[in-house]
């Protein structure tokens, strides 16, 4: 099975995913997510959320998520901790270690559509190593000035391949992107 990494995250237009004190509350948007501003029939949110097969997250996403109710169902879900946490449900386990050997021994064999959904250490982490292999990026409307940053210590200069564009009429905006393939060295490219 091929299996693809996808992160996912929201982030505010200046490029944070939380406030400084965690919280996330300016990610709601009181209106419902209804395409408009553009929209190119690309599969919509409950299509999407059924194909993910497997979730993986910090631990302190973790520890978020179960304060404000959890959002990952029964979908099987990896977090990535070097503490003994307490096992809540069932779906859950826990890893510790190399995230390579995690991606390649671990969930590819297991699992076709990864969804890394956070934070941005673990985030940050996975872009370093070259183990994403799509960006959904949902940008909200909303310029927060202060915050945990979504891409801090990303690593070196990557490329990517812009694949769709979605901006729905609350203002929010979804940016996908694969990344770009290693470009080939020609015999006929000439030295600069
Ligand atoms: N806007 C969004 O879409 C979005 C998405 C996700 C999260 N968030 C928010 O972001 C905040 C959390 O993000 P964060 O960046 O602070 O933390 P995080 O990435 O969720 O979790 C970081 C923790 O993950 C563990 N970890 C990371 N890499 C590891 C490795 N290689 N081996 C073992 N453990 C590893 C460590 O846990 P231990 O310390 O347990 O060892 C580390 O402290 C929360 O406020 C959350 O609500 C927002």
């Amino acid at each position: 099975m091929r299996s693809t990494v996808t992160l996912h995250v929201v982030s505010s237009l200046d490029g944070f995913i939380a406030r400084k004190d965690n919280s996330v509350s300016w990610m709601d948007s009181s209106d419902v997510y209804e395409r408009g501003v553009t929209d190119d029939g690309a599969e919509v949110g409950a299509e999407v959320i059924g194909s993910i097969d497997c979730y993986v997250l910090g631990s302190r996403t973790y520890e978020h998520a179960l304060q404000l109710g959890w959002p990952y169902g029964d979908t099987p879900t990896v977090v990535i901790t070097n503490r003994e946490l307490p096992s809540t449900r069932e779906s859950v386990e826990f890893y510790s270690g190399d995230l390579k050997r995690l991606v390649s021994e671990i969930l590819a064999p297991r699992y076709g559509n990864i969804w890394l959904v956070g934070g941005a250490i673990l985030g940050q982490s996975f872009l370093r190593l070259g183990l994403v292999d799509e960006i959904r990026l949902m940008i909200a409307p909303v310029i927060l000035g202060d915050g945990l940053p979504l891409f801090g210590d990303s690593g070196a200069e990557q490329k990517w391949h812009l694949k769709n564009v979605v901006a729905y009429k609350n203002g929010f905006v979804e940016l996908s992107y694969s990344r770009q393939p290693t470009k080939s060295i020609s015999t006929n490219d000439s030295a600069i």
